[in-house]
């Protein structure tokens, strides 16, 4: 997906967009009775992941012990994602929502990739002894903030958090915080601003995606919503016809690299493998990450350009010192304003019956 989408500090929100986000944000319901409300209850903790574009590339199937995420490929971003590894990264963040949601009610699962079916595979069972983390709690909470943060440090001990949160088997965590670091995966975020504003199938799948008005955003639920980056409304048509007029490489790049210099740091999610399981795994290590910064007041929101253009990854890749390893994900974190959550689609229009 693209850069850290054009936009200025969060300012006030429409009326109807917060009763929306309201809605959709709503916390877990606990008191829900028969084990078919509480499968839907973790459909709906999961469609609260993030996604690429915000595009929600998943369906849900409900069978007996097992729920399976399965990639709704009509929601691909084939300009950003040719390979679909955000769609699959995607479907890992809203796999691991579902975990930590089901561990509220008594119940342990775990999810894996099974290529005969191309899905994500969630197994629950009632836990032996009931053991949840406390990210739970943190799920209608977490968004990704893409406003500048305030430029401090965080505490080492949040850091560690932050960090252990991020690592799996198939996840390595890097933190980039010297001044050079921060100014090195700048350059990188900035060249790969330049050529993404210059590939006019990009501009136009991003515009595709953006909304440009509360009503838009709301009867679509789904896309990049201008509220969430303090955009003024505009009519559809309007922001559809000046968008590549008023979004350039440069002015994002610009906008970036204030972001990038005001975080704490930056956490690249690097892997052995540059396959399908693998990025599902990502996506689960990023949304856990994700979970434990919002629960630690932590703000973060993903600089994924570097790695999106294709052809800067081997020098991304040599520059961090792992020539022979694959970068899947880049997020800055730091401290900073509470910022509008982004909507949803109704749960009816995921699960499969
Ligand atoms: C795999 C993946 C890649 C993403 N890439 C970017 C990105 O490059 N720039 C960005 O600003 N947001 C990126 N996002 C964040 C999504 O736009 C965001 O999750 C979505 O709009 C929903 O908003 P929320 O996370 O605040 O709920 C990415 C999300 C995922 C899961």
């Amino acid at each position: 997906m693209a850069a850290s989408y054009p936009g200025s500090p969060a300012l006030a929100v429409d009326h109807s967009y917060q009763v929306a986000a309201n809605r959709i944000w709503r916390p877990y319901n606990t008191l829900a009775k028969s084990i078919s409300e509480q499968r839907r209850e973790w459909i709906r903790m999961a469609t609260l992941a993030a996604s690429s574009h915000n595009s929600q590339p998943w369906k849900f199937l409900v069978r007996d012990h097992l729920i399976t995420i399965f990639p709704d490929y009509k929601r691909r971003c084939p300009a950003v994602d040719p390979d679909d590894s955000h769609l699959f990264k995607s479907l890992g963040c809203a796999a691991e929502n579902l975990i930590h949601a089901a561990a509220v009610d008594g119940f342990h699962a775990d999810a894996y990739f099974d290529p005969v079916q191309d899905a994500v595979v969630i197994e629950i069972e009632r836990a032996v002894i009931a053991r949840h983390d406390g990210l739970s709690a943190a799920i209608v909470n977490r968004r990704c903030s893409r406003t500048p943060y305030d430029s401090k440090p965080i505490a080492a001990s949040v850091q560690t958090s932050l960090i252990t949160a991020a690592t799996s088997n198939e996840t390595t965590p890097f933190i980039l915080q010297s001044p050079q670091q921060m100014e090195g995966i700048l350059e990188y975020v900035r060249q790969g601003n330049i050529a993404q504003f210059g590939d006019p199938a990009f501009v136009k799948e991003l515009r595709d995606w953006v909304r440009f008005n509360p009503a838009d955003a709301i009867s679509a639920g789904d896309g990049l919503a201008g509220e969430v980056s303090g955009q003024p409304a505009i009519p559809g048509w309007l922001g559809r016809r000046i968008f590549g007029l008023i979004s350039s490489g440069k002015k994002q790049a610009d906008t970036d690299a204030k972001a990038i210099r005001s975080s704490s740091g930056v956490i690249a999610f690097v892997g052995e493998r540059d396959d399908k399981a693998s990025w599902v795994a990502t996506g689960r290590a990023y949304e856990r990450f994700a979970l434990q910064a919002t629960a630690l007041n932590v703000r973060n929101a993903f600089i994924n350009q570097p790695i999106e253009v294709h052809r800067l990854r081997p020098q991304l890749h040599t520059w961090l010192g792992v020539p022979q390893q694959h970068v899947h994900l880049i997020v800055r974190y730091g401290n900073g304003q509470v910022t509008p959550h982004s909507l949803r689609r109704p749960v009816e229009d995921v699960i499969i019956t």
